[in-house]
């Protein structure tokens, strides 16, 4: 027979003292937290507790092979938790950490092996929200936490968000106001000495090839798995980032898109453009932004929006993707399923 689910009274509290204090009691005790941190708001447990951390996978409904990532607070807790740093990963986290960095390596025997799905690697990130990473300093364990969504929906990039999506299903929410970045980290693979990138981010490639100068990137960043293709990341594998619509990513110019849309079925049919072009459109017209900071900030809430006014159809203006602009398209390409549509002119 299988437990059933046990219900909670959500409570989402602002990140002071007392509510930091209770939300480490609720961690040292096997229970989940919602926390803030400058990409996401991330779904914490005690990484180190075996038995908290499948409650992560129960809450969220995800996948049991796709692992997590441990959050620490001190250089130190990186050196328990792997075999061994390679000095090209040492550079990097002296570099980039506290940040949205995360870097995957042999693990140790401290990290149980539910916290990375079987797998022999461990994902390990610092992050900088200094509440967040002083919370973990005080609690003295690292968290395992993915970000704190239903699986296959948007990130969460406020406490909301969060409320919406797992109200009911664990204790505490920590809001500590929008997250700074809005997408998740910058994932890299550390193999002996060489470096590849899975999942763009905030740290962008052209900051990663300041230390690395020979960076690998995954060719699956920008395309499906190939049938029977084994990810170098589990998360690869999943339809992400998805609202209940269907999504279509527009290349090219905007006059070319409004010509195309126009063109299209009206029956639910809804444009997630620049902020400023939303006046081409009378209605159905939502913004996410116009700098890549602004866009990667913003997008996951517009997506959300999409579904609170039950959307069917949606037509994306395509992002550039220089800089933080790569891990939007990225987002993007995943939450259309790659149905991309290539029209005529660039972006702007
Ligand atoms: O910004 C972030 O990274 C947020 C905040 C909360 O820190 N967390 C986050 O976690 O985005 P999650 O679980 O949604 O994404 C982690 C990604 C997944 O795609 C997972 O498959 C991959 O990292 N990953 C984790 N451990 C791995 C490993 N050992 N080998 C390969 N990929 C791994
Ligand atoms: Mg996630």
């Amino acid at each position: 027979m299988t437990n059933p689910i046990q219900q909670y009274e959500t409570k989402v509290c602002l990140m002071e003292d007392l509510a930091i204090v209770e939300a480490i009691r609720y961690l040292k005790a096997g229970e989940l937290v919602a926390i803030p941190t400058e990409t996401v708001y991330g779904l914490a447990a005690n990484g180190l507790d075996a038995t908290a951390v499948p409650k992560i996978f129960q809450a969220k409904g995800r996948p049991q092979d796709n692992p997590l990532i441990l959050h620490i607070a001190e250089f130190s807790m990186l050196d328990k938790l792997t075999k061994n740093v390679p000095e090209i990963a040492r550079k990097l986290v002296n570099r980039f950490w506290p940040g949205p960095l995360t870097v995957i390596l042999p693990k140790s025997n401290l990290v149980p092996s539910v916290v990375t799905a079987n797998l022999d690697t461990v994902a390990i990130r610092m992050p900088q929200h200094p509440t967040t990473r002083a919370l973990i300093q005080r609690a003295g364990i690292p968290l395992a936490a993915p970000s704190a969504n239903l699986s296959g929906k948007p990130s969460p990039t406020t406490a909301e968000h969060v409320y919406h999506d797992l109200c009911g299903k664990i204790p505490l929410i920590l809001d500590g106001g929008p997250c700074n970045f809005g997408l998740e980290s910058t994932v890299v693979q550390v193999l002996d000495n060489r470096v590849r990138l899975l999942r763009p981010g905030a740290i962008t490639a052209s900051m990663l090839s300041e230390v690395v100068p020979n960076l690998e990137i995954d060719d699956a960043i920008f395309r499906p798995l190939k049938e029977g293709e084994v990810a170098t990341s589990p998360g690869m594998k999943y339809r992400h980032y998805a609202p209940k619509a269907r999504v279509i990513l527009v290349e090219g110019s905007f006059e070319a898109f409004c010509e195309f849309v126009r063109k299209q079925p009206q029956d639910g049919r809804y444009v997630l453009v620049f902020s400023g072009e939303e006046g081409a459109f009378s209605d159905h017209v939502m913004t996410y932004g116009y700098t890549e900071e602004e866009q990667a900030r913003e997008l996951f809430a517009a997506l959300r929006k999409l579904d609170e006014v039950s959307a069917k159809t949606v037509y994306v203006r395509a992002p550039s993707s220089d800089g933080i602009g790569l891990a939007v398209y990225n987002r993007l390409l995943r939450a259309a399923a790659f149905e991309v549509v290539r029209l005529p002119g660039d972006a702007l």
